[in-house]
């Protein structure tokens, strides 16, 4: 099995990382980061530095591939040293905004158009996105946080597309959005403070969830949102 773990670098992607690596010893492993290479990280892992939300570089990496059967992308963006998600419309900047989209959305969609052809080899491809519950439109009851909601919405509704495409092109193969819960990472580090007890997850526990959803998924379960706890989300 040849698994990629595209953002190898960040709090759950390193996690999902370390667990494959364990869980499926003979798996050949590869992972992106995008500026630093982390240290002290399993030799047997091949890392390939990548921004993905640049095309070309997605381009690049998927050449240098010719067969994959996972591919769990784990990038996402929710707040800059400069500024965090949207209390009120009164916070909204075009620059943020597009900022979310790049990370948060673009990233998938360039993956899917350089890697179906690939996924396509495999017997039981599948891609897993790490997306968020807050870009639920049924769920949302809160309001606020724009520009991470709508880059969250916008990327269900290309995992949701894609798998549609799938039904013709790649029939084999399985995408799924998840959500991963409330973890402590340097994502949610600044928003942690009202969680309730029992509510801010390990890394480690949620690798655990989510590893166990996406090898229980099939293409039946394709363009499906997922919860940690296995529960289907409300788009
Ligand atoms: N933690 C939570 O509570 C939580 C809740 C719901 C959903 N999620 C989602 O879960 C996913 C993983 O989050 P996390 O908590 O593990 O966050 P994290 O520790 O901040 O990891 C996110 C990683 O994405 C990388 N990244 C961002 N833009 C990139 C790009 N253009 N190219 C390559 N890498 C890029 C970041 O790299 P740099 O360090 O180089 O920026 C970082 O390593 C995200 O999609 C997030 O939205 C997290």
């Amino acid at each position: 099995m040849k698994i990629l773990i595209i953002g190898g670098h960040g709090g759950i992607g390193n996690a999902i990382l370390l667990l494959c690596q364990q869980r499926y010893p003979s798996a050949e492993l590869h992972a992106t980061y995008r500026q630093t290479r982390p240290q002290s990280q399993p030799d047997e892992v091949t890392w390939h530095q990548v921004d993905v939300s640049d095309e070309s570089q997605v381009h690049k990496l998927s050449e240098q591939f010719t067969h994959i059967d996972w591919i769990i992308n784990c990038v996402g963006f929710l707040h800059n040293k400069h500024q965090g998600p949207e209390k009120s419309l009164a916070s909204v900047s075009s620059d943020f905004f597009s900022e979310n989209i790049r990370r948060n959305t673009l990233p998938t969609l360039l993956l899917s158009k350089y890697f179906t052809p690939i996924l396509k080899r495999s017997e039981a491809g599948k891609m897993a996105i790490l997306s968020a519950k807050v870009g639920s439109i049924k769920d949302n009851r809160l309001g606020g946080w724009y520009s991470y909601r709508a880059s969250k919405a916008a990327l269900n509704m290309i995992v949701k597309t894609v798998s549609i495409e799938w039904q013709r092109t790649c029939r084999k193969a399985t995408i799924i959005a998840l959500h991963p819960g409330t973890t402590d990472t340097a994502l949610s580090k600044p928003f942690q403070a009202n969680v309730p007890t029992g509510k801010l997850f390990t890394p480690g526990d949620v690798a655990r969830d989510l590893i166990a959803i996406i090898e229980r998924s099939t293409p039946e379960h394709s363009g499906r949102f997922y919860s940690y706890s296995g529960e289907e989300l409300p788009w």
